[in-house]
């Protein structure tokens, strides 16, 4: 990747995380609560589970989408992301759990244990650095084709394991799944 499609990536992501703040996440992609107008709790449930339309990321892009206050980084990889992660040896990886709040606690950190649900192109995590919590730039940044976290320069790879850095774990998956072919829930 050339340095001027990189530091155009790092904008688009930008753009992409200030959008989500104000309701509409990108082109072709939105997102909405769940909102029950006849509980009182409405606006607690709206924060605990939202949807997200993700029938406008093309492959290769992601979409940062605002999720309990944090960013939530939803990727559609390619086809050689996908691959570069999954033949990763376990033994290449600083934090070898999959910090995914879909499976067992314990789980090795496998390309399969970190993506969704089946599938081999959607990566769901949360977009906070696990150093000390800074929003890490994306679409192949850092050493390792994933994330870059420029903070104090943590590099996390495709399947946003971390590999390089001070930052001591993996990107953590929390609790998602597909709701239809085009729309992914968390929470
Ligand atoms: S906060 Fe990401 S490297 Fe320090």
């Amino acid at each position: 990747m050339s340095h001027t499609e990189d530091h155009e990536g790092t904008r688009r992501d930008f753009l992409f995380y200030a959008t989500a703040g104000a309701g509409a996440v990108a082109t072709g992609a939105a997102v909405w609560p769940l909102v029950n107008q006849m509980n009182p709790s409405a606006d607690v449930q709206a924060l605990s589970s939202i949807l997200v339309d993700i029938g406008g990321v093309s492959e290769g892009t992601q979409i940062t989408v605002k999720w309990l206050g944090k960013p939530v980084f939803i990727r559609r990889r390619t086809a050689d992301e996908i691959e570069m992660a999954r033949e990763t040896p376990i033994s290449d990886l600083p934090d070898p759990v999959a910090r995914n709040a879909n499976i067992d606690a314990g789980a090795e950190a496998t390309d399969q244990n970190r993506t969704l649900g089946d599938s081999e192109e959607w990566l769901v995590m949360m977009g906070v650095c696990t150093h000390l919590g800074c929003v890490p730039l994306g679409d192949g940044a850092g050493d390792f084709g994933g994330w870059f976290c420029p903070c104090h320069g943590s590099h996390y790879d495709a399947a946003g394991r971390i590999r390089k850095g001070p930052a001591p774990e993996n990107l953590p998956v929390p609790v998602a799944g597909f709701l239809d072919d085009s729309t992914i829930q968390l929470g």
